[in-house]
């Protein structure tokens, strides 16, 4: 189908999110999105990666109902997925956080706050009843770390997340090209793809003007003055290491995890100092170009700490059978990116919570097919690599 005369209800798969998406936001905003670092090797690779086993059910073991739900970091999720934090919500879809949060909440599972979201934690924590993530990074003041984790406990806040992978920034060239950043600094060639998209201008222009509510406390983002490229290189602490996380996951005294681990030994001290759990994860791609995709390093990862702490991952999930096998391989509950984001871009909290729906029907039948009631019956037994 044309996707210009697309509608949401023609959406039944990862891709026909994409295009409605892209047919709907301006080119730059889109490619924000859906790039990724360098090559986008890693990109491509997170996907493919579940293609290199297949499954192997079991038939006539009674399944008429199916408990999907999971328990990792203390949260109950009724289904063993996740939205993953991403970054400027509001900027795909004027509803941003709100849209995601509600359709989380719909469905009883946990969405993640971006340091960079576009919606304060404090009304999504008080507004949704669903556990909530708060995705942390690392800055060099140090009296600044103490109090962002200091309001994100006030909040009320369940898991704390430090994201390990962004210790400097992805080489995204889509951004390069169309001068994505914030605020706005647009080739020309971007700007005249802004222009074709007025629909979204307009809601853009009409609703609650763009604000980093995580941030503008403490860090002077308005009229020019800092950048996200500047946030990142004159703010974070490239100099972070295991001692500061270690005396983070003390001060935060509750659930926290590591997001953008992906070798035994890291997996190993984070166990070590304390944290929760930890994510695999590689950004979607979207960082260090040619890096392993998170499920081929599933195995490795659970049999070194598996039975210390919650093994999650993320990236490149766009199935419920990826979802399945990445459970199967001994994930506790599995993070998804583009995969709301691109719902939410094409359609805001309606797209998002159809996303979320296909996505947990999937799983239901991809269950029943498998010959599984809940998910601790899915092992490495039911899977073959070629
Ligand atoms: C547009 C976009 C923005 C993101 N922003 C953040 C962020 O602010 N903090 C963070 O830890 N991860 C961020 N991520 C990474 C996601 O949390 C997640 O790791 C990744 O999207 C998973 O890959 P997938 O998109 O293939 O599902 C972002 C990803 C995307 C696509």
């Amino acid at each position: 189908m044309d996707e210009h005369h697309m509608r949401l209800r023609d959406c039944h798969n990862f891709h026909d999110f994409r295009r409605l998406a892209r047919s709907r936001i301006p080119g730059p905003i889109f490619d924000y999105i859906d790039g990724a670092a360098d090559d986008e090797v890693t990109y491509r690779r997170n996907t493919a990666s579940f293609e290199r086993c297949d499954l192997v059910p079991n038939v006539l073991r009674g399944v008429e109902s199916v408990d999907m739900s999971v328990t990792v970091m203390g949260q109950r999720l009724a289904m063993p997925f996740y939205c993953s934090p991403t970054a400027l919500q509001r900027l795909f879809h004027h509803q941003g956080e709100r849209a995601v949060a509600a359709a989380a909440a719909k469905y009883g599972t946990m969405f993640g706050v971006s340091s960079l979201g576009t919606v304060s934690l404090e009304e999504l924590r008080k507004e949704f009843d669903t556990p909530q993530v708060y995705q942390f990074y690392f800055h060099k003041d140090r009296g600044l770390n103490r109090a962002m984790m200091q309001r994100a406990k006030d909040a009320g806040i369940n898991v704390l997340m430090l994201t390990v992978d962004s210790i400097t920034g992805g080489n995204r060239e889509r951004d390069l090209r169309t001068g994505f950043s914030i605020p706005f600094r647009l080739t020309l060639r971007g700007m005249l793809q802004f222009a074709i998209r007025p629909t979204w201008g307009l809601n853009y222009v009409t609703h609650e003007s763009f604000k980093l509510p995580q941030l503008d406390e403490h860090v002077d983002m308005s009229g020019g003055a800092m950048s996200i490229g500047r946030y990142f290189s004159e703010m974070l602490d490239p100099s972070m290491d295991w001692d500061d996380v270690a005396e983070m996951v003390r001060h935060w005294n509750g659930e926290f995890c590591l997001k953008g681990i992906m070798s035994v030994p890291d997996a190993k001290h984070a166990a070590e100092i304390g944290c929760k759990g930890i994510i695999l994860s590689n950004h979607g791609g979207r960082q260090l170009d040619g890096s392993r995709a998170p499920f081929d390093q599933l195995s490795e990862i659970v049999n070194a700490v598996g039975d210390q702490i919650d093994v999650l991952m993320d990236g490149g999930v766009q199935r419920g059978t990826h979802v399945l096998k990445a459970l199967s391989l001994g994930a506790k509950a599995v993070g998804v990116g583009r995969f709301y984001l691109f719902p939410l871009a094409a359609a805001g909290q309606a797209g998002v919570e159809r996303a979320l729906g296909l996505m947990r029907a999937e799983i239901e039948r991809g269950m029943k097919l498998m010959g599984c009631t809940a998910v601790d019956q899915l092992s490495a037994s039911n899977l073959r690599f070629r």
